[in-house]
Parts: structure tokens; C-alpha cells; sequence
């Protein structure tokens, strides 16, 4: 899959619809592009590759529009698999290519390239520039967006912005690569799932990256996933500030582990009464139901959490530790919590996500004005009932917190 860019700058990508997990973690139900960039100027050079194995005729579009041309640099702006993972190939096929990245990516291609001849790397610092002819590509460090050794190239000449990661999305490039040639809206909430599962976790780097990029003329943005924004990259630099920024809206995701829908009950019974409560935006799910990937992107869009968990084993469902454990990993920025358990022959599903929540309040600033409730087997109306004032309580606050 090809698409020139400029003359002297072509999209090399591919889509990969057959993983069904990224990072063997994240749902793919719509696929993943792998992008890389080829400049064919005075001197011609390869921005990262694709994953390996993903794409046979990668290596065919390559020598397509190098026409004959020798491969000059091989630039490394990421060193994750999934765009490093054709470097030996690459390397093999174009003796004559010299790599140039940085020192971080140095020491991961050695361990994941450890027969590359060193002579053939060529280190840069942030501020350096690789000079191919008319384009000149400056490097800007921004380390853990996605990992340490991530960087950007950015040509002075063009103001194009190669962005790794960063800008990237979940959903293959079906038929249109160019942003005005899609609805940019389609790739949005797959971009936030890209966000809130692979680089939220990083915003306050995120942020620093948008800083620095703030003072540069962009007209193009080419990241490694997803499509290229040539038309109005301006508004995926407005997406990434307010996600990285965490700023939530006056929202609940209510996220409930059941087993025999008893604290199904619970949950709707909680769902009703805040939406009468004036809570506008409220998003239920069975977090055995809905994949953990998911439910994190929403987390990120609203200031409300309501989490409750069945009684299982004297602790919280296994479900509900695993979306625990990945909202732990990737803060998604402070939120007001509510919580509620359901329990028979024992209690601790309450108790532990009290635990969890005691935990992110003293890490993350997040709020549980009130305890929690659990209840005994099928919840009785009664006792249903009196969760309302705390409920009431509840939803009010919600207005409180819009910003980490
Ligand atoms: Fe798309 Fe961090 O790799």
C-alpha cells in the first residue's frame, strides 16, 4: 500500500486485519495500520519500517518507487516491534543503508538486532539534522511517547511532522490515507482508544511533546499508525491536548462484575437514580462483557467512576481486578468515584475495590465521598433505596471536577 505524499515523499504502509490482539493485550475489531515513509531525494532515506512478516509486498512498493536507487538511511524514530520489526531485512537487502537514531535506540537494537554491523549506525541528538537535499529533518526527542528512545523527525523545509506513535489509531486505512479523503470523525474514538491504552499512561510527556511541536509550523502530520494529516493536522493536535490534559466532562461510567445479575440489579437500580439526579452522560458495562481496552477509553472522557463487584473467592470478581489493574497502569487522570458490592456466603468485592480506589486517591487525587454499600444476594428494594441520598450526594459533586 502506497500513496505519494510529495514527489520526494511516499507512504509505504500496510493493514494488518489478522491480529486480534495489539500488544497481545488491546482488541483490534477493526484492524491496525503499520505506516512508514520513504524520502527519495538527493539522498533517499526510510522513516521505520512495519511489523514483521505483515505485509509481503512491503519490500516490492519499496523498490518500486526507489526505482533502481539505493537505499541511503534506514531512520529509526521507535524501536517497538511493530514498526522496527523489518530492520534486519531492511539492513540486509540495502548493505549500503546507514541507520540513524538515537542512543536510546541503539542499545534496544542491539538486543533485538545484536548482528548489526555498529559501523552502519550513525547517533543523533535532539536538535541534529539528517540533510537528504531539499528536505532536512531535524530530531526532537519526546521519550515514553512510547518508550524511552521514541523520537519525532520534523522537515524544516516541508514542515512535516513524523510522529511515530503519537497522532497514531487503532482501525486499518480502508482505501483513504489522507485525511480529506476519510471522515476524521470515524478514526476518533479509535484514536483515544489508541490513547487511553498505549500512551495515556505518558501524558504529562505527551504534553511536553505538544509544547514543543506548539512552536512549530505543522502542515503535515505522518505517524506510524493510521492516517496521514495533510489537509487539517491541527485537529488531531486539539484531540491530543485535551486527552493528555485528562479534561473530563460531567459524566459516569458505571462498571459492574456480576454472576448471576444480582449486582446487575444494583448497578441499573444506581444508573436510574443518577440520571434522575441529572447526570446526562452515563455509560454501563459488564466488564466481563466488554473488554477492559474499552471501558478505559470512556473512563478518560468522564469524572464520574462507579464501580461495583459481585463477592468472588472473599475478594472482587477477576474481571474487575483486571480493569483495576489497567486503570492503575494508565492513570486516567482524577475522577470522583462511587462504589458497590454484592456479596452471599462472603463479603470483598466492596472491600477491595475500596482498597483499589484508597490507593488512587493517594496517587491520583481521586474522590469516594462516601464508602460504599454492599449488598446481601438479590438486593431487596429497601435496601436499594437507601443508597439514594448517598446517590444524590453523588451526582451532585460530579459537576466539581472537570480537570486534573
Ligand atoms: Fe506502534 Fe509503540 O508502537
Amino acid at each position: 500500500m502506497t500513496a505519494r505524499i510529495l514527489d520526494t515523499l511516499h507512504f509505504i504502509g500496510t493493514n494488518d486485519r489478522n491480529k486480534p490482539l495489539f500488544e497481545s493485550n488491546w482488541p483490534l475489531p477493526f484492524g491496525i495500520s503499520y505506516n512508514s515513509y520513504l524520502v527519495t531525494d538527493k539522498q533517499t532515506a526510510l522513516l521505520d519500517t512495519i511489523e514483521y512478516g505483515s505485509d509481503r509486498s512491503y519490500f516490492e512498493d519499496l523498490e518500486l518507487i526507489l526505482n533502481g536507487r539505493d537505499l541511503n538511511y534506514l531512520v529509526i524514530l521507535h524501536m517497538e516491534p511493530d514498526h522496527a520489526g523489518m530492520i534486519g531485512e531492511v539492513l540486509q537487502r540495502y548493505p549500503l543503508a546507514t541507520i540513524v537514531t538515537n542512543a536510546r535506540a541503539i542499545k534496544l537494537l542491539d538486543i533485538y538486532f545484536p548482528n548489526i554491523d555498529k559501523s552502519r549506525i550513525r547517533e543523533v541528538k535532539e536538535g541534529d539534522t539528517l540533510e537528504l537535499g531539499h528536505h532536512h529533518l531535524q530530531f526532537v526527542m519526546t521519550p515514553m511517547v512510547h518508550w524511552p528512545e521514541s523520537m519525532m523527525a520534523y522537515c524544516t523545509t516541508e514542515n512535516i511532522l513524523f510522529s511515530q506513535d503519537a497522532f497514531g489509531t487503532f482501525g486499518t486505512l480502508d482505501g483513504g490515507i489522507f485525511d480529506d479523503e476519510i471522515d476524521p470523525e470515524y478514526y476518533k474514538d479509535e484514536m483515544l482508544r489508541y490513547y487511553t491504552n498505549i500512551i495515556g499512561r505518558f501524558s504529562a510527556q505527551v504534553e511536553k511533546t505538544l509544547q514543543k511541536a506548539a512552536s512549530l509550523p505543522i502542515r503535515i502530520i505522518c505517524p506510524v499508525h493510521g492516517p496521514v494529516w495533510r489537509t487539517n493536522p491541527r485537529i488531531v493536535f486539539d484531540w491530543y491536548s485535551q486527552w493528555a490534559a485528562s479534561k473530563s466532562q460531567p459524566g459516569v461510567v458505571l462498571v459492574y462484575a456480576t454472576m448471576y445479575g444480582h449486582t446487575q440489579r444494583t448497578a441499573d437500580y444506581i444508573a436510574r437514580r443518577l440520571a434522575e439526579n441529572g447526570v446526562r452522560n452515563i455509560r454501563v458495562f459488564d466488564v466481563s462483557k466488554t473488554h477492559p481496552s474499552f471501558i478505559l477509553k470512556e473512563i478518560w472522557k468522564y469524572n464520574g467512576l462507579v464501580l461495583g463487584s459481585c463477592s468472588y473467592n472473599t475478594g472482587m470478581h477477576p474481571n474487575m481486578h483486571h480493569l483495576c489493574h489497567e486503570i492503575e497502569i494508565m492513570q486516567p487522570g482524577r475522577k470522583k468515584a462511587f462504589l458497590f458490592g454484592g456479596y452471599s456466603w462472603s463479603g470483598g468485592g466492596l472491600k477491595n475495590l475500596q482498597l483499589f480506589v484508597q490507593k488512587m486517591t493517594e496517587q491520583h487525587k481521586w474522590e469516594l465521598p462516601v464508602p460504599g454499600t454492599e449488598l446481601a444476594g438479590y438486593p431487596a428494594l429497601n435496601d436499594l433505596k437507601n443508597l439514594d441520598k448517598d446517590l444524590a450526594t453523588y451526582a451532585a459533586s460530579l459537576n466539581n471536577i472537570t480537570t486534573v
